[in-house]
């Protein structure tokens, strides 16, 4: 994050309430960064300066995202209380991402996936939810499917109240912390199944979203497909969301090495037909990304294409020997594909930019 300095913040960082910490466009100082590493974000959004115009993408929109993240915590405060959850906030925020995600014409979607540690738990949830409706698509789902999927999804790990202490402690959980944890699958499903309003398959996501395909998944070691269809669908979306999640102790994987390792899972412990559905869907290369073509070249990623998530459209910047070039768009395809993702621009290219500024 300390590249950051200097840099524009591309999107508004926001406490866990919902209230914006840093806004939009704001130019980054020293004493912004402490202030959100000490607040536990590990990294941000910023403005490419060779790229100012491409927006970072959120499947969802900001106050979707922003009532969904509350409405979560509030279940959880409320199960952690032993009070009932108000179900009708619940499928209200999830009609919120269906109508969101109904309405987006993209065929490959992206999640900011924006989090301080600490906030960890809720965004998950959130994404989880999303992630799953993302999937869900094409799948011939109807609404009242949609609505029992997401509940499902947005409450799958609410067994987690009973665990906080490992689970919000930041460090990696030991063996028999681990194992403990686990119970976090039946202990919400207990709790879902009881309360009025959710569909008992709604509380099956939380009982199976750690099922595996070959048996290695907990708590039943249930194979194949006698674990159910929303559960496999939360299994991809929950590990593809683990990995792009900045952790305490790790920080997170860029998209394109997620889903090289959930295509490894694939047949394994995954749903193949499914891992291969949420391929064609997410961004492997979100925009914004900063890539090095085969031939050499620097190009930011500026859009999704109908090519699939493999091919975007990118904004050539620099050429082979790192020299500063008049933009220009290009689709990626057999003749320029992506063959690295940057974390920065290359130094030799921030050195010629900063000259250019003076
Ligand atoms: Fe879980």
């Amino acid at each position: 994050m300390s590249q950051a300095l200097g840099y524009q913040l591309a999107r508004a960082v926001r406490d866990h309430r919902g209230r914006v910490l840093l806004a939009e466009g704001v130019v980054l100082n020293e004493r912004m960064l402490h202030a959100l590493r000490t607040r536990g974000y590990r990294s941000i959004y910023v403005v490419n300066p060779l790229a100012p115009d491409v927006m970072v993408d959120d499947a969802i929109q900001e106050q979707t995202r922003v009532h969904a993240e509350r409405t979560v915590r509030e279940a959880l405060r409320r199960t952690a209380e032993g009070s009932p959850i108000d179900t009708r906030a619940v499928t209200s925020a999830v009609d919120a991402i269906i109508n969101d995600l109904h309405g987006n014409p993209d065929v490959v979607f992206s999640l900011a996936t924006l989090r301080s540690v600490d906030d960890h738990t809720f965004v998950h949830c959130v994404n989880v939810c999303v992630y799953c409706l993302i999937l869900a698509r094409g799948l011939g789902l109807d609404r009242g499917d949609l609505r029992r999927l997401g509940a499902g999804a947005i409450l799958h790990d609410i067994g987690k109240v009973r665990y906080r202490e490992f689970v919000d402690r930041h460090g990696p959980l030991t063996p028999e912390e681990f194992e403990l944890v686990k119970h976090h699958t039946t202990d919400g499903y207990e709790m879902l199944r009881r309360q009025p309003g959710i569909d008992l398959l709604s509380a099956h996501v939380a009982l199976q979203h750690h099922e595996r395909l070959d048996g290695s998944g907990y708590p039943r070691g249930l194979m194949g497909e006698q674990i159910l269809l929303f559960a496999r669908l939360a299994a991809i979306a929950d590990v593809f969301d683990a990995m792009t999640a900045d952790r305490p102790y790790r920080t997170a994987s860029p998209p394109h090495e997620a889903m090289a390792a959930i295509h490894g899972m694939a047949g394994q412990q995954l749903d193949e037909a499914l891992v291969r559905h949420f391929t064609r869907r997410m961004a492997i290369y979100p925009n914004g990304t900063i890539v090095r073509l085969a031939d050499g070249r620097i190009a930011v990623v500026t859009g999704q294409t109908e090519a699939g998530s493999g091919f975007p459209r990118v904004r050539v910047v620099a050429d082979e020997k790192l020299q500063l070039v008049k933009p220009f768009e290009l689709s990626t395809g057999a003749a320029a594909q992506v063959a690295a993702v940057l974390a920065d621009l290359p130094r030799a290219v921030r050195t010629q930019l900063a000259k250019s500024a003076v």
